[in-house]
Formats: structure tokens, sequence, C-alpha cells
């Protein structure tokens, strides 16, 4: 283990300082597009106005044939447009794969101040982020990057699971971690064929001791355990949970059940890889209005934060104070980016 006065030291000379704190953004999709196809990179400017952080992927779902042009079509992308308070990402082939080197030095390289984080796949343990920690500082200190890029972690593998802790607390460049259900489903032997959502062979038969004829069978969600374990591993590290992708583009109500479980379990975002899913994930992850107007009356009520006051018959203490604070300040991110949820927040 590293020592605590090493953390946050640059690990090449000429490499920026590592943040100590994360920035704050609102992330409330990852809008995933592929950056070989030239007619999606001319929508690109469009993009930026709708949605938190474009992502250019060069991992599945982009062909073995069309992964170099995937690679120059994201650099071009990067030099043809200005991303603002929008977020530009990649999500670079995996670490075993023969194109990542070039993935990863060309990019720093050629257009590392412009992107703000690499999505890595298939992470296993800390050992996969150390080693990309330490060639994005050698590659940021030779080509003149100027912040951190930092690192976002999908959690897909059942050893990444077993070790999320660490991979969570494994470098200040740290974003966040995604989770990843297909590949984590393959790599568990789950008996699944789906990208995301539930089952309808998974879940409990109401226990009816009497009559054995008439029992509820209820769906139980598939994510739940991994969601609360990435969550827990992210919050402790000051650091953003993700639910991932949501295949299933014909259920739009099944995307939207998906997100909103992962919203009130505490990710902040999720994977939009299809323009229908913009919306859900814009809808999801912004603050309900009434909640918000809630929230806003328990910190009035509790200028300090500390006490108990009843608000509508409901007993409000330092700790309903906490999560007001969490829902407030998410709306107020949301509301500098959203007139019309603004006003609806009463913001
Ligand atoms: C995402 O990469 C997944 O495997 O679900
Ligand atoms: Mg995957």
């Amino acid at each position: 283990m590293k020592l605590p006065s090493k953390f946050y030291k640059p690990l090449a000379i000429g490499a920026p300082e590592p943040m100590r704190e994360p920035p704050v953004r609102l992330e409330r999709m990852i809008h995933f597009m592929p950056p070989h196809i030239e007619k999606l990179r001319a929508k690109v400017p469009d993009l930026i106005s709708k949605v938190d952080v474009v992502l250019g992927n060069l991992e599945d779902a982009i062909p073995a044939d069309a992964k170099e042009a995937a690679r120059a079509g994201f650099i071009s992308m990067a030099r043809d447009n200005e991303f603002g308070e929008t977020g530009f990402w990649t999500r670079i082939n995996s670490l075993n794969s023969p194109w990542v080197l070039d993935d990863i030095i060309e990019i720093v390289t050629k257009v590392g101040n412009k992107v703000d984080v690499i999505m890595l796949p298939m992470v296993d343990g800390a050992w996969d982020i150390h080693y990309l920690d330490q060639l994005l500082a050698q590659l940021e200190a030779t080509s003149g990057v100027t912040r951190p890029i930092q690192i976002h972690a999908i959690l897909e593998t059942a050893e990444g699971v077993q070790n999320v802790e660490e991979i969570a607390s494994a470098s200040p460049r740290m974003h966040g971690i995604s989770l990843g259900p297909a590949d984590l489903a393959a790599s568990r032997g789950m008996k699944t064929t789906r990208v995301g959502g539930g089952h309808p062979g998974y879940g409990v038969l109401q226990d009816d001791a009497g009559d054995k004829s008439a029992r509820a069978f209820y769906q139980q969600d598939l994510w739940h355990y991994t969601v609360a374990k990435m969550v827990d591993a992210c919050a402790a590290n000051n650091i953003k949970a993700f639910y991932g992708p949501f295949g299933d583009f014909s259920d739009p109500e099944a995307c939207e059940s998906q997100f909103r479980n992962a919203f009130l379990q505490g990710c902040l975002g999720a994977w939009s890889l299809h323009p229908t899913q913009i919306d859900i994930a814009k809808q999801v992850f912004s603050p309900d209005a009434g909640e918000v107007r809630f929230a806003l009356r328990i910190l009035e009520a509790m200028p300090d934060g500390t006490g108990a006051v009843l608000i509508d018959g409901k007993m409000q203490d330092d700790a309903t104070w906490k999560q007001a604070k969490v829902i407030v300040d998410l709306a107020r991110l949301v509301a500098a980016k959203d007139p019309e949820l603004a006003t609806e927040y009463g913001l």
C-alpha cells in the first residue's frame, strides 16, 4: 500500500498535479457514440447541447476492422468540437487487447487536453488502474497535458466485484465506476442473454402455508447486490457510481425502472446507448420536483442542520437534513443547466 504522503504526488516528472477534489459536474447520462461513423460524428455539435457526457466508444460494439477508424474518428471529434460544460470521454479497449496501447498513446499525445475521462473496461483489480495511472502520467508529461485525465472503471468481471473497494481507492485519478451487466453476467456464469434489466425467472414465490394454488410471484432485481456494493465502494472513496447499459431499446419503461432503482440506491447517472435513452436518463437522474421542494423546506426549517422538527407530520433531524442536502445540491447542479427544471424546483 502506497504511503499517504505519496498518494497525491504526480507519477511522472512534469505530469500535472493529481486532483484532490473531484470536479463538480452533472453526469446524468454518458452518451455512447461510435466515432468511426462519419454521419454520427457530424451530429456531435447537436449532441453536445443535449447530453451531459459525450463518449466516443472504441471497445465492444466496434467491429475489429473499424478499431483504427474509431480511434481516428475520436481524435477528429476532439479537434473539431468545443465541449464546454459537457463532458468528453472515451471508452478504450481492454488492457489485454491488441488496440489499447495505441488507443492510449494516440489519444493522450494528440488530444489529451480535450479529454476529461478515460473509461477502462474489464477492470479486475487495483493493478489495472495502477498501470493506466502510470502510463497516463508519463504521456501527460511528455505531451504537455495540463489537467489530469480521470479514470472511470467498468465493473464487469466477478474478480472486479470482489476487488471493488481497492479499485475505487486505487488512485486520485478515479472518477467513478459503472456497472457493466452484460460482461459481468458472462463472467459470473449467469444464465441470461441480455444487456442489463430483469429476468422473468428471477424472483420469489409468495410463502403461503395455506393455499398453494394462488401464490404471487415477485420478480427481483438481478443487479441489486452489485449496484449496492459498487455504490458503497464509490461513496466511501468520494467517487461516483453509475448504472451502465440497458440493451432493450424497445422497452423504455423497463429501462426507466432499472435506471430509477440505481438512482434511488445512490447512482448519479447511466449510459445512454440510443437517443431515446437520453431523455429517460435526464428524467430519472434529475431529482423529482416534489422531493426537491420538500428537501428545501427541511433545510429552511433547520438552518444549522441540527435538532428535530416536524414537517407535515414527519420527523426531521440531522440525518434527514443530510439527505435533503444531497437532493438540493444535485437539484442546484441540474437547475444551472436546465432553466425549466430550475423553475419547477423553485431555485
Ligand atoms: C458493458 O460494457 C457491459 O458489459 O455491460
Ligand atoms: Mg462490457
